[in-house]
This record gives structure tokens, C-alpha cells and sequence, in this order.
């Protein structure tokens, strides 16, 4: 049950067969987090596992089409997206979140939300100059030219975890490693 912002247990345990699971990846835009989470959930869906992404980009076309990314808006973002997977957690579903989240303060309010046991933060550590080499949407070169104002790396910060349970590296390490590490610590973890 979820009430004031504290679990007290969780009641749909059963539904799906697992223990309801959030994996938090967290990265600069462009450091793999969608690719990496939605290829983790594929793999999860082929073993059976029910598997949820919710994605920053996606997110920000709906429940949070009103916030932009001041410090107050990406707060309340981040706020919104751990709400969310709360409820898909305590249904019994394996959630992965691919949100920049790049302030601590923000991230450790999300996991003040899970038992520690449901709660995976995944660190996507592509540094900054492969992400704004790769500039798949362009953003970065925007960033660069002052179009684009408040951008995650170039003119607002990213705080890097300083404990999380997974780093993976997408710039230096092929996608399949990445999938495999994660993969591994679900097992470890008694997630599958
Ligand atoms: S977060 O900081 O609030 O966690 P979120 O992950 O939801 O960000 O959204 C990030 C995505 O929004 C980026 O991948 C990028 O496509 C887009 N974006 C647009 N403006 C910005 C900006 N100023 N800073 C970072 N990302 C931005």
C-alpha cells in the first residue's frame, strides 16, 4: 500500500509472479540510458518477467508536459517518474527508468520511496565528450550555440552517483556487456 510517500507493504505481490523491481538508470542525454533499459526490458518480457520502460523523453510528452528543466521543474519531474514506477512496482512489475536525473538530492528522494531490497540505481557513465560527439538529436550542438538553455552537461550540471549498484559504460563497453551486467545483478539480487 502506498500512502504519504511511504511504503508500508506492498499488496499486489502475486499478480505477476515477481517482486516488483525499479531500475533507476541515470546518465547524461545520450549516454545510452533508453537503448540500454529497453533492451534490458526485451530480454525480461522474452523470460517472462513483466517489464515497464518509462522514458524521459516519452514522459515529458504527457504526465509532465508542463515541466521544462530548471532545477524546480527537473525536481518535480524526477518526483513524478518515481511516483509513477512506485505504483508499477507495487503491481509486481520490473520497471526501468531512463531519466538524466542528474541531481543527488532528487535521485535519493526516489529511492527514499522503494524498500531498499526493489531498488537499483544504474550509473550510465558515457562521458560527456562521446555523448556530445555522438549528438544523435542534435542537442548538444544546440547547448553549444545557447539555443538550448539549462542543457545537462554544458549549462547545468550533472551530478554523478556516488554509490550506485551498476556503472556501465556505453561509450567504452558494447551494449551486450552492459545488458549482461544487468542481467547478472538481477540474478544476484533474486530479481529473476
Ligand atoms: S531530467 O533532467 O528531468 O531527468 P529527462 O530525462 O526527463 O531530464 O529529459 C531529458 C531529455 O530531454 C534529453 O534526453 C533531451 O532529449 C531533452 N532535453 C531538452 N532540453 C534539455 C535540457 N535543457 N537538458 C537536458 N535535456 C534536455
Amino acid at each position: 500500500m502506498i500512502g504519504k510517500g511511504t511504503i508500508t507493504t506492498r499488496v499486489n505481490h502475486g499478480a505477476t509472479g515477481d517482486r516488483g523491481t525499479m531500475l533507476w538508470f541515470t546518465g547524461l542525454s545520450g549516454s545510452g540510458k533508453s537503448t540500454l533499459a529497453s533492451a534490458v526490458r526485451d530480454c525480461l518480457i522474452t523470460l517472462g518477467h513483466a517489464s515497464y520502460v518509462i522514458d524521459g523523453d516519452s514522459i515529458r510528452q504527457g504526465l509532465c508536459a508542463d515541466l521544462g528543466f530548471s532545477r524546480t521543474d527537473r525536481a518535480e519531474n524526477i518526483r513524478r517518474v518515481g511516483e509513477a514506477a512506485n505504483l508499477l512496482v507495487d503491481a509486481g512489475l520490473i520497471v526501468l527508468t531512463a531519466c538524466i536525473s542528474p541531481f543527488r538530492d532528487d535521485r535519493a528522494r526516489v529511492r527514499a520511496m522503494f524498500n531498499p531490497s526493489e531498488y537499483v540505481e544504474i550509473y550510465c557513465s558515457a562521458s560527456l565528450s562521446v555523448c556530445e560527439a555522438r549528438d544523435v538529436k542534435g542537442l548538444y550542438a544546440k547547448a553549444r550555440r545557447g539555443v538550448i538553455k539549462e542543457f545537462t552537461g554544458i549549462s547545468s550540471p550533472y551530478e554523478p552517483p556516488l554509490e550506485a549498484d551498476l556503472c556501465v559504460d556505453a561509450g567504452l563497453q558494447d551494449v551486450e556487456k552492459s545488458i549482461a551486467a544487468i542481467m547478472v545483478l538481477l540474478i544476484e539480487r533474486s530479481v529473476i
